[in-house]
């Protein structure tokens, strides 16, 4: 299971970072926590949940009984798996955002009718080489490119040796939804950049439920979760310096129906002045720190904002319970 690739509190993304290492990586990480510290409500930035503990937090999230988003698409990819390799077609470029070693990515590369290439793209040019040389022993017959880039950014694709019909970007595990709507709106436009007229996206979406169950999935029983939140802290105490009282803090996910998103938070319990370098802010009872959305969406929600990106939505699937969606995109042809 891979962690999935997104910083959307701030532009710039940067996936799988483990230790902040280097000096300018810290320098960097000390002004973004400095800044968003500052801001109203307080902020830290998502990308800062995947150092090595993190991401192993993560992957244990994803396994959890209330975190039903991971085994649910991957259920809608075992039911339709020959519905979707159909619809995409042949000679496919599949193009990934995100280093691609999950599992849903070698159901898709396993059942895709004579695949074009497979182009996984992450920031972290490490894990990708990993990844990449993995996913070349499970399927030699697959040209393997990858890209490192910067999601936010434009590139040019790889041309492969095989003959292309069409590009399709997949982007799984409703990481659409950890951008706010600005943000996924120009992810979308790039995809739709990349896709072309001939080409597709295929999306996976959470989709606005029940509160409880929603809230569940983000607070689980065994506080997982709230480790994967509370890390933030303990990276800031460890790499930056601080002294953030970590029993002064407790985690909290809160769906706020106005926004239709899930909001993650770390909550302050007592009074606290923490010194990060040479600042110093002052918390206070009751207030938190925002950590992380993710958003939740109807099936016509999300294909409105995705038809401004110039999408139309040709096929969806969904498990039983609509929880999550599957929605496959194609050129509107406008
Ligand atoms: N995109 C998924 C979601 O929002 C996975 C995810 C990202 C996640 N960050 C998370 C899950 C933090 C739990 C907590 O559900």
């Amino acid at each position: 299971m891979s962690s999935p690739k997104k910083s959307p509190n701030s532009g710039n993304s940067s996936p799988e970072s483990n230790e902040a290492s280097d000096e300018s990586e810290t320098q960097t990480f000390l002004e973004n926590v400095l800044e968003g510290l500052g801001k109203a409500p307080r902020e830290i930035s998502s990308k800062y949940f995947y150092d090595q503990h993190g991401s192993e937090l993560f992957d244990q999230i994803c396994e959890l009984d209330e975190y039903y988003v991971t085994r649910t698409e991957m259920a809608i990819m075992d039911q339709f798996i020959d519905e979707i390799a159909h619809e995409l077609g042949n000679h496919v470029m599949l193009v990934e955002y995100g280093s691609g070693s999950s599992t849903k990515t070698r159901k898709l590369l396993r059942h895709l009718p004579a695949l074009a290439a497979y182009v996984p793209i992450d920031i972290s040019s490490e894990h990708l080489m990993q990844s990449s040389d993995e996913l070349r022993d499970l399927f030699p017959e697959i040209e393997i490119l990858p890209v490192v880039a910067d999601f936010t950014t434009s590139f040019p694709l790889p041309k492969p040796q095989n003959q292309t019909a069409r590009s399709v970007v997949y982007f799984p595990g409703s990481t659409i939804g950890n951008f706010p709507p600005e943000d996924a709106q120009k992810m979308l436009s790039q995809f739709s950049e990349l896709a072309g007229e001939t080409g597709g996206l295929l999306i996976g979406i959470d989709l606005q439920k029940d509160i409880a169950t929603l809230e569940a999935a983000y607070n689980d029983a065994q506080g997982v979760t709230a480790a994967f939140n509370m890390n933030l802290l303990k990276r800031i105490n460890r790499e930056l310096g601080a002294n953030f009282d970590l029993d002064g803090f407790e985690h909290r996910a809160i769906y706020c129906e106005n926004e239709g998103r899930i909001e993650m938070r770390l909550i302050c319990r007592k009074d606290q002045t923490v010194s990060i370098s040479d600042q110093v802010f002052e918390f206070q009872v009751g207030e938190h720190i925002t950590t992380e959305f993710s958003h939740k969406y109807t099936i016509d929600g999300f294909a409105k904002l995705a038809a401004q990106a110039g999408f139309f939505l040709k096929h969806q699937w969904c498990d039983p319970q609509e929880y999550f969606a599957l929605l496959y995109f194609v050129a509107d042809g406008k």
